[in-house]
């Protein structure tokens, strides 16, 4: 069953979509199966993985209005093995109105993806820069929230929000939800500010902080307008090692929770 994993911060610009793009080809990359789901109008995870959204008759938004099912709207990689995508376009922006007295409306896309669950190891959802209902759509969707924080001077800023915006949709949504962790971008070593701001986010939040640190390396930035992951735009760039390190990380932590889960399953078992 897949881990499902929500990738949030409603500060714009952090490297949300870079990372929902490049973590998702680097786990397929790694024999995975992955689906990459995008619930931002902007589309950006879309494009970035070699869609044109602006073509698309059927997205997530004509999914959760109820007027096609996953299947409809569900993408097959043609450039990356094991990946499928649940593209987005503009129209999703209309979502958040259409949804207003909905029943049940904060977990219209989770009907969906549990329904699809098992077909994958790894579900990504990259979220729009706001705690809309979209965001909250993903948070009662996910098994945890990943977090990225760009290396720059204003990092926690808005990060109280965004953990107490977790916490709630855990106290009344989605009671198993928790941080993945973070993740520092965008990390320049050339200057000091970079690893100031590390060093202060690490003694102001207690959470789990990724060993990978993402740099910025300008192919990152390019490789969206090729519509490729970083991986198959420069394999050997050091966006490409950050993200395949983070992957690993990421399948790390995975493996962990689930031998920890079964050796309880069989001490629970070997009582009975
Ligand atoms: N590590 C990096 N190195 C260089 N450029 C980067 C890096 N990460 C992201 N960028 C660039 O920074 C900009 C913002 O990144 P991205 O779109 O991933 O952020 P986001 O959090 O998804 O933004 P939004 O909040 O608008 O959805 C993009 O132009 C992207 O190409
Ligand atoms: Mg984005």
């Amino acid at each position: 069953m897949a881990r499902i994993i929500a990738i949030a911060n409603q500060k714009g610009g952090v490297g949300k979509t870079t990372t929902a793009i490049n973590l998702s080809a680097c786990l397929a990359e790694r024999n995975r199966k992955v689906l990459a789901v995008d619930v931002d109008p902007q589309g950006n995870t879309t494009s970035g993985l070699g869609i044109n959204k602006n073509k698309l008759e059927k997205t997530i938004y004509e999914m959760m209005i109820g007027q096609c099912t996953l299947g409809d709207c569900l993408i097959k990689s043609d450039i990356i093995e094991n990946l499928d995508i649940l593209p987005s376009n503009v129209n999703l922006a209309g979502a958040e109105i259409e949804l207003i007295g909905i029943d049940e409306r904060e977990y219209i896309l989770k009907q969906h993806i549990d329904e699809i669950r098992d077909n994958y190891d790894f579900i990504i959802i990259d979220c729009p820069p706001s705690l809309s209902t979209l965001t909250v759509n993903a948070m009662t969707t996910a098994d945890t929230v990943l977090v990225p924080i760009q290396c720059e001077f204003y990092a926690l800023e808005g990060l109280a929000q965004l953990m107490h915006t977790i916490s709630l949709v855990k106290k009344r949504l989605n009671t198993k939800l928790r941080i993945e962790g973070v993740v520092f971008t965008m990390f320049d070593a050339r200057t000091n500010l970079s690893l100031q701001v590390v060093e202060n986010v690490k003694e102001n939040l207690k959470q789990n902080i990724y060993k990978t640190i993402i740099p910025r390396n300008v192919r990152l930035a390019e490789a969206p307008s090729h519509g490729l992951p970083i991986n198959l735009y420069d394999s050997k760039s050091a966006g490409a090692e950050g993200y395949r390190q983070l992957a690993y990380e990421v399948i790390e932590n995975d493996e962990a929770e689930y031998f920890n889960r079964t050796e309880l399953e069989e001490i629970k078992y070997r009582k009975r």
